[in-house]
């Protein structure tokens, strides 16, 4: 849009540019700045205009735009206008994504380069390598307290190995997403050293305070992330002679936000690891974005503008980057973060469906779907060119982000409900075949999180202690409904590295003075390749999971109303046990698709005249798209056997 004055701020920075940029042809980056630059400055203005150095910061924030785009490959300015024309390319269900640890799967980047097989065997095309940035030793929360953003962790690797994946991973089509922790650094960082020396400058990167005054009034509304080892929400720093606000460990270092120094860095960061050909930036954290007085520091709406103005900053450098926004907050605030009022995402293009996951575990521990059907009815439709990851676990623990009206409106007590939910999983509930472990118990509100891994958590641990072959097949038969249900939503379904094989909880982790206190170490394995080896083996659980999985993703990609257009109905039933929604495809109606998962112990049957409308052809015979057979029938009900699923067709 043309606006006079950004229009003539602009006209003002360019005649300003420096000039080893001025020389440069960049007919696109100036096609896309001047495409951009009305929503860019109004953002911009909007956060900072009110300081006199406003229109310096506005020339910096460009200059970094442009070097970037100088520096970012051919072969990546190639893909982003391959990507410009096929815009909602990443809507399509060609995608399924995988998360790992790079360590943890295998050593470092050169060891996973030459796993990439692996993925291709499984059908995996794009990978989420969790921070492979430099870390202190101890104190990094998984990598999630960067020291250095510019540098790869060296017990992993150098940008020269990443390079070479990058290679690799391109020839094989498969998608790199890589992780920038834009909320906080860890307190080694040479920000907060030097902010800790007396930098006046860099402690204006953190929200720094002389005494308890400030903190006092922001710890009225904030709530504690990991009360059990960093309860509140700010730490003293000895050396520097200040308070300064540490929201999730005491050595993670909230950046200051207010500050367009710390806006224009992190951008450049951004951008700096979109060129080495991460094609998705998972952005961390990002509902903590800003920070008010007053209110919880979650979800403000600056949060929102800083994430649209990295959007429309990236969009003029680096087009075909997509962002992930991790925000794991309550389900109506979860959409926003595609970006409010708008018709096309604006903010991030992709964000986690952490109530479709957590609505997921109470049908798995209620046996029936009741809250999964009221839970997903309040969740707004996402926008065009926007999608969800649908997971069911990743190295993150499990967050009852259920909406308490929603527990209500099916007839449970919130508290109560959330109680039998963690005993559920935790193995404190008698019946349980859980083996989960309590994650971030907050003493003060009774709250609770939880860890384990997938097969943990569905009883194959303990089916394998009882050694009870009825018990194992449940498990497995939970294993795969489940991923069936991420596969067939709507959205990109990812994959937890291990799940795929069936690994239990590893709790070596107790053996680490810095990871014992973190129970989510327990489903971060050292992927066991022996084990993997299994999924060779005839009648092995390894590869009746593997096998079916990958037989899954490839049924998937077949499937075009596995797209995700909005083109979803969810199907409610009188049987609670059911979850039931089709898929239909807009250009060809009749190749629609009915999912239907049975989570009860027991057969379940289907009127399918119940459903007569989702499956348009109803009089010809149905076939179950995944197993390509004719689904028992009995008096004209359909028969869905204990924890299995079909994806139905005519
Ligand atoms: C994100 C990460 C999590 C980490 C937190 C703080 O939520 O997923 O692992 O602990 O940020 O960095």
């Amino acid at each position: 849009m043309y606006e006079q004055v950004s229009h003539s701020l602009l006209n003002d920075i360019l005649e300003r540019l420096n000039p080893e940029i001025k020389q440069q042809q960049i007919r696109r980056f100036y096609t896309r700045l001047g495409a951009n630059f009305y929503s860019i400055y109004s953002l911009f203005y909007f956060l900072y205009g009110g300081r006199d150095d406003f229109e310096a910061q506005a020339q910096r924030l460009v200059e970094t735009m442009a070097r970037q785009y100088i520096s970012r490959s051919d072969t990546l300015k190639q893909i982003d206008l391959e990507r410009e024309k096929d815009h909602n390319w990443f809507l399509s269900q060609q995608w399924v994504g995988m998360a790992l640890y790079t360590d943890g799967f295998a050593d470092n980047l050169k060891g996973l380069e030459s796993r990439l097989h692996y993925f291709q065997e499984l059908g995996v095309n794009m990978l989420h390598i969790m921070p492979i940035l430099q870390c202190p030793e101890g104190k990094s929360d998984g990598g999630y307290a960067v020291s250095n953003f510019r540098q790869v962790d060296d017990r992993i690797g150098d940008i020269a190995d990443l390079q070479s994946l990058v290679g690799e991973l391109q020839k094989r089509n498969i998608l790199l997403t890589l992780d920038v922790v834009v909320n906080h650094t860890s307190n080694e960082h040479e920000w907060a050293q030097r902010a800790r020396q007396g930098d006046k400058q860099c402690q204006d990167y953190f929200y720094t305070f002389p005494n308890r005054e400030i903190p006092d009034m922001f710890e009225q509304n904030m709530p504690e992330i990991f009360p059990e080892t960093s309860p509140g929400n700010f730490t003293w720093d000895e050396e520097m002679g200040k308070w300064v606000m540490t929201v999730f460990n005491d050595f993670q270092w909230d950046l200051n936000y207010s500050n367009p120094a710390v806006f224009i860095e992190m951008l450049d960061i951004i951008l700096f690891w979109s060129n080495q050909g991460a094609d998705i930036i998972r952005l961390d954290a990002v509902a903590f974005l800003w920070k008010k007085i007053g209110s919880t520091c979650q979800n403000e709406r600056e949060a929102h503008l800083i994430l649209q103005l990295l959007k429309d900053c990236c969009q003029v450098t680096a087009p075909g980057v997509l962002f992930i926004a991790e925000a794991i907050v309550a389900p109506v605030e979860i959409t926003k973060y595609f970006g409010e009022d708008a018709i096309n995402a604006k903010e991030c293009e992709i964000a986690y469906n952490a109530t479709y996951m957590a609505l997921l575990w109470d049908a798995v521990a209620t046996k029936n779907a009741r809250l999964l059907y009221r839970g997903l009815k309040s969740i707004p439709n996402k926008l065009e060119r926007a999608t969800w990851l649908n997971y069911l676990r990743c190295h993150d623990d499990i967050g009852l982000g259920i909406d308490d009206a929603d527990i209500r409106a099916v007839g449970y007590e919130p508290t109560e409900h959330r109680k039998f939910l963690i005993d559920y999983y935790t193995g404190v509930y008698a019946d349980s075949i859980a083996r989960g472990l309590p994650f971030g118990h907050n003493q003060k509100t009774g709250d609770a999180r939880i860890s384990g891994s997938l097969a943990s958590l569905v009883g194959l641990q303990a089916a394998i202690e009882s050694g009870k072959v009825e018990d194992i097949d449940n498990s497995v038969d939970h294993i795969l409904l489940l991923h069936s249900l991420i596969m067939s939503f709507g959205g990109i379904p990812l994959l937890y590295y291990g799940d795929e094989i069936g690994t239990l909880n590893d709790c070596s982790y107790l053996d680490d003075e810095h990871k014992a206190h973190d129970s989510r170490w327990a489903h971060r394995p050292n992927f066991d390749w022996d084990r993997a080896e299994l999924r060779h083996q005839s009648g092995s659980v390894e590869q009746r999971i593997f096998n079916a999985l990958k037989k899954m993703i490839a049924v998937r990609k077949e499937i075009p109303a596995f797209a995700d257009f909005n083109n979803r109905e969810l199907i409610q039933l009188d049987n609670p046990h059911l979850f039931v929604f089709s898929r239909f495809n807009l250009q060809r109606p009749s190749s629609g698709v009915l999912v239907v998962a049975n989570f009860d112990a027991h057969p379940q049957y289907l009127d399918l005249t119940a459903v007569s409308h989702a499956l348009p052809m109803h009089n010809a015979p149905i076939r179950d798209l995944y197993s390509g057979e004719m689904p028992a029938l009995f008096k004209d009900q359909l028969v869905i056997p204990p924890y299995r699923f079909y994806w139905l067709s005519e």
